[in-house]
């Protein structure tokens, strides 16, 4: 009875869950999808307690406590600049859950009286694969993201595929050791240690520029580490959530990977994003012998205020700066003064999938106003002004055709076409990429230099003084 009842309510949250995700895809909806997704994941979280084989409900409310506790602070403490390190740590908490269990299940079923299934035997290694690669590999790429201990470019030493591909024949030779010999601890440990340098191995060796597609797919990861672990303890409610998780994160992989011109083998395996010497060496210097143009902000708001269409192209400085509400105040002064205002969004824009939708909505800026790059970029040059606050990477005309560049191939917002382009910056910092940018030496951008919002809060008081 009691157990019929737990599977119809892990349907029912599998339910939710799905129609939570669908919600998610509309903005006006994804606040509601949300909420609806949390609670059922509460209702998952009520009925596994009905299970009396989990531990004492003294020792659950204490984690349950400590859990709320430390994942409210870190997400309060957090910087919103800050969330991708963070969001790929929560990834690789997964893993780590997923691992722990595997060992616990495997301890469990070797001792005296206990049976291992062959089925359950390969599910509970196969956890532990996912699980290791999943957690050591988010941990290297959360620092990699923070700049800590570990260098941003790709670490590559020869013999690396080798190494890799030894790695996993250790697992696939400790597995089957271990199918034969179940309860030997030596086997079970070197298997869990080669999982867990398996997924330092394939992370470090990625550069910088394409760790948002590695975040996506130690995201995956962890949904398919929870859904084996769902095998592992037979609970059909994980099965499910882990593999909703593990689906969706492929195809946010595949969405970032389209994004950035990359197909997931040369991410995982070609050691793509060294620094080359693109347009960081000599054409590098080439270009900024030709020196930048500047603007104050009193001509870019007679530029702005007296055109068309102007198209706000926001990137990474704008987040930092938590700009958004200046952009928005700028763009009402220019709907005011019948001036059109479109925003143009790149999918990797910022730091992480959705940044500049989100701090834009939180804004209020209208999501119809919002265009992706397919949308926006037949429109610009029929901008009299394209005005970029904060980004960088995204609008580097070299991705076209500089095939020495780390971001060649990367489908570019065309800010170029623009009659103007106002860049607004803090200085000739490079971006995420670490390299020059065409744009700004191109004869019709101008530098606004200053941080984002200090510049806007000019701009918009230059803009208000317009007849
Ligand atoms: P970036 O190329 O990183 O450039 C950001 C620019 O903002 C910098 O050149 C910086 O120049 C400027 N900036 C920083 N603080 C500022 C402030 N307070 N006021 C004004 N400007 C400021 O940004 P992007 O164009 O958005 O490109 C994103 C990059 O990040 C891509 O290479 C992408 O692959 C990568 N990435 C994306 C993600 C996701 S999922 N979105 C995740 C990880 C990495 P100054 O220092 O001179 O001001």
């Amino acid at each position: 009875m009691i157990k019929n009842f737990m599977e119809l309510s892990y349907l029912l949250a599998a339910v939710i869950f799905i129609v939570g995700l669908k919600w998610m895809a509309s903005p006006k909806r994804a606040r509601r999808g949300n909420a609806l997704s949390a609670i059922g994941m509460l209702i998952a979280i009520l009925v596994t307690l009905l299970d009396h084989q989990i531990l004492s409900f003294r020792m659950l409310t204490v984690g349950i406590v400590v859990g709320s506790l430390l994942g409210l602070w870190m997400a309060k403490a957090v910087k919103m600049t800050a969330m991708p390190q963070m969001v790929g740590l929560l990834n690789g908490f997964g893993g780590g859950a997923s691992l722990l269990v595997a060992a616990a299940e495997w301890y469990r079923l070797i001792q005296p009286g206990a049976t291992m299934t062959t089925a359950t035997a390969i599910t509970i290694y196969a956890s532990s694969l996912v699980g290791g690669v999943t957690i050591a590999g988010s941990v290297v790429a959360a620092l990699k993201l923070q700049g800590w201990v570990v260098p941003d470019r790709p670490v590559l030493f020869p013999g690396r595929h080798a190494l890799s591909i030894g790695l996993i024949l250790t697992v696939i030779a400790m597995g089957v050791y271990l199918g034969y010999n179940p309860g030997t601890l030596w086997a079970f440990v070197v298997l869990n240690i080669a999982s867990l340098i398996l997924g330092i191995q394939l992370v470090i060796a990625i550069g910088g520029a394409d760790q948002p597609v590695v975040i996506c797919l130690l995201n995956s990861y962890s949904g398919i580490a929870a859904a084996m672990t769902g095998f592992v303890i037979n609970n059909h409610g994980l099965i499910i959530t882990g593999a909703l998780v593990g689906a969706s994160g492929i195809i946010l992989t595949n969405i970032m990977c389209k994004a950035m011109n990359r197909s997931i083998w040369n991410v995982l395996f070609g050691g793509v994003g060294v620094v080359v010497a693109g347009s960081g060496g000599e054409k590098g210097a080439a270009m900024r012998a030709k020196g930048v143009r500047t603007i104050t902000a009193e001509d870019t708001a007679a530029l702005l205020g007296y055109g068309k269409l102007v198209i706000v192209v926001p990137g990474y400085g704008m987040a930092v700066a938590q700009a958004q509400h200046q952009v928005r105040e700028l763009a009402d002064l220019l709907h005011k003064r019948g001036v059109e205002v479109l925003y143009a969004i790149h999918p990797v824009a910022g730091r992480m999938p959705g940044h500049m939708n989100v701090l834009l909505a939180e804004a209020n800026v209208p999501y119809e106003a919002l265009l992706d790059l397919d949308q926006i970029n037949p429109n610009f040059d029929r901008a009299d002004v394209a005005i970029v606050i904060g980004a960088n990477d995204v609008v580097n005309p070299a991705a076209r055709h500089d095939t020495t560049s780390p971001i060649y191939g990367m489908p570019i917002l065309d800010a170029d076409l623009a009659q103007h382009i106002i860049v607004m910056k803090r200085s000739m910092n490079p971006g995420f990429a670490g390299i020059e940018n065409e744009l700004f030496y191109n004869s019709k951008t101008q530098m606004l230099f200053g941080d984002a919002k200090k510049s806007l809060l000019t701009l918009i008081n230059e803009v208000r003084v317009l007849e």
